[in-house]
């Protein structure tokens, strides 16, 4: 494995590369040692094979997942719209299992948490008093050249990704040197190379967080600036000033125009838990510590949306409040992190798919905050959010609203704002984290090879796919019996047209775990082939026995 940073920071490292063995930049070449222009060209073939692989597999991602009917383009009749996109036939029912494994886990195997639906419109003095009109906000820039837009703490992250790619090639490199004796701590906080680039990058960060809290956006300008960031684009360091831009998505409410009648798409489920915690706590005879999910619908005028379902304007978030007594926050918070990350592991996606990454720059509600990042096809990048947001948002509540928004703990015989812990995890980003980590072209022998989905069977939107050997004889009758049988616990498939090989590609090709064929033995003996997905292997079962097999392989597992 070779290093792992954004796509965006992976092309302007080999850009950078590329521009220092282009032949106009002779002289500077020169001056490169002949063992470093050696390890600059196989870091830029590595580089090059990487995104390739990369774009290649989100591509096909992107392609098998129209033509299988899980995700379109939205209107696409119209063109299409810009980062809108439907779920369709099979793809639905993915989102629904996925949504339910989440559901599952979070609310029904819990004694303390309980669901809830708030709806999608909010009072707007709800956004004020969670910080969202003032403070959610990208910093955005413009290059004058390419008339391309970023966002400037997009292109400021990229620029510290070039860094630390120096600095992991100086650790890998050592490590390669020194075998078992490598010590990775001793290492990074000793070489003088290292330090200097980790200097720098402290430098950059600190300066950056500075002008963000200072809100001031000429020094972010001066930043992008000092540090010689080129548009991606055009290359050209022709930018305009900085602007903060809004996301969140206003619309007018009935018939009242104007300023009064503003109101907001939810940028978050959250707001709708925080503004209900107590009408749950009281009807649900709730005790802290207890905690309130939610799935839905969330709205975002993003900048740049892009990577297909991964960043859109319109998604669906599996958020969590869990509420705690205050200095308790933190046990929580850890205990959190670890239930999610063995949640997302249980599915059995390989482990090394997932890493961590705490927060830096911290959420104006936040004291501790860590992502779970996933290796999409675009690299790792944040899948799920687990945020210790202390007791900002009911204590705004209190402040904006005028009412209490207190918990009276029995033990302590007083009253207090709890702390939050949030979990909160995209459910489209999650989609494209199985349908990515799942997708397989492989050979099945020396003539074919086969595309599958090597979806978790639980996730897997058809179950099973019902198949008569010949469409005559009887079979299909047969197939139809046993179909019903299965059809009001599993979502099924039945197909009877082409030979059978071709029916167990198709049904590989949308992630089916199991297959049943019915032959004309199934009528004498009672007894059908069911076929696994994965190892292709088949075994001869009881009718009877097809459901309770089934049903055990395709369980959701436990956290
Ligand atoms: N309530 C906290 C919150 O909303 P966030 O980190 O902004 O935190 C939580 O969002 C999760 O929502 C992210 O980890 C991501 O999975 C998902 N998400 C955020 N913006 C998204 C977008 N534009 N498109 C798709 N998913 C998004």
């Amino acid at each position: 494995m070779g290093p792992s940073f954004s796509v965006e920071g992976q092309a302007l490292l080999l850009l950078s590369r590329l521009i220092s063995l282009h032949p106009e930049r002779k002289k500077k070449r020169s001056t490169i040692p002949p063992a470093e222009m050696r390890t600059r060209r196989r870091s830029i073939f590595y580089l090059c094979a990487l995104m390739a692989q990369q774009d290649d597999l989100l591509k096909k991602v992107i392609s098998h997942s129209k033509e299988y009917g899980f995700v379109f383009p939205s209107s696409e009749i119209y063109d299409g719209l810009s980062a809108a996109y439907d779920y369709g036939q099979l793809g639905v029912e993915l989102k629904n299992n996925i949504k339910e494994y989440w559901w599952t886990a979070m609310v029904k195997m819990q004694e303390n948490i309980v669901g809830l639906d708030a709806s999608i419109f909010m009072h707007p003095t709800t956004w004020k008093a969670s910080g969202h009109v003032d403070a959610f906000n990208d910093p955005l820039i413009d290059n004058k050249d390419s008339k391309k837009r970023y966002r400037a703490d997009v292109l400021i992250e990229d620029h510290i990704a070039k860094i630390d790619a120096k600095i992991q090639k100086d650790v890998d490199k050592a490590a390669k040197r020194f075998g078992d004796a490598f010590d990775e701590a001793e290492f990074r906080s000793t070489n003088p190379n290292v330090t200097r680039r980790q200097g720098e990058i402290d430098q950059i960060e600190a300066r950056f967080k500075k002008a963000m809290d200072d809100e001031d956006l000429a020094d972010v300008k001066a930043l992008i600036e000092d540090l010689g960031i080129a548009c991606p684009e055009s290359g050209s360091k022709n930018w305009t000033d900085v602007r903060q831009f809004n996301l969140m998505f206003k619309t007018e409410l009935g018939a009242v125009s104007g300023d009064s009648g503003v109101i907001y798409l939810r940028p978050e489920t959250a707001q709708g838990i925080f503004v209900n915690f107590l009408n749950v706590q009281k009807s649900g005879r709730m005790k802290v510590p207890f905690g309130i999910a939610q799935i839905g619908k969330a709205f975002r005028n993003e900048i740049i949306a892009r990577q297909f379902i991964f960043r859109m304007r319109e998604f669906e978030q599996m958020e969590m409040q869990f509420f705690v007594k205050p200095g308790t926050q933190m046990q929580w918070y850890e205990y959190w992190k670890d239930f999610r990350i063995k949640w997302h592991q249980a599915l059995g996606i390989p482990a090394e798919n997932y890493k961590f990454h705490d927060h830096l720059k911290l959420a104006h509600y936040a004291d501790a905050a860590s992502d779970i990042e996933f290796n999409f096809p675009m690299g790792f990048k944040e899948l799920e959010g687990i945020h210790s947001r202390t007791d900002f948002d009911l204590a705004r509540h209190e402040e904006f609203s005028g009412k209490k928004l207190q918990y009276f703990d029995p033990e302590e015989n007083r009253s207090y704002v709890p702390y939050v812990i949030e979990t909160s995890i995209g459910l489209d980003r999650m989609f494209l984290a199985v349908l990515s980590s799942s997708y397989t072209e492989e050979q099945v022998d020396e003539k074919s090879e086969r595309t599958v989905l090597r979806i978790p069977p639980c996730l897997a939107p058809v179950k099973v796919a019902v198949l008569p050997l010949l469409k005559k004889d009887g079979l299909p009758e047969k197939a139809r019996e046993i179909l019903k049988s299965l059809q009001a616990e599993f979502y099924c498939q039945y197909d009877e047209k082409d030979a059978i090989g071709r029916r167990y590609r198709r049904q590989d090709a949308i992630g089916t775990p199991y297959c049943i064929t019915i032959d004309h033995d199934t009528l004498e003996d009672g007894m059908v082939t069911i076929r696994e997905r994965d190892t292709m292997t088949q075994e001869r079962v009881k009718i009877e026995e097809v459901a309770s097999i089934v049903r055990g392989r395709v369980k959701y597992p436990v956290a």
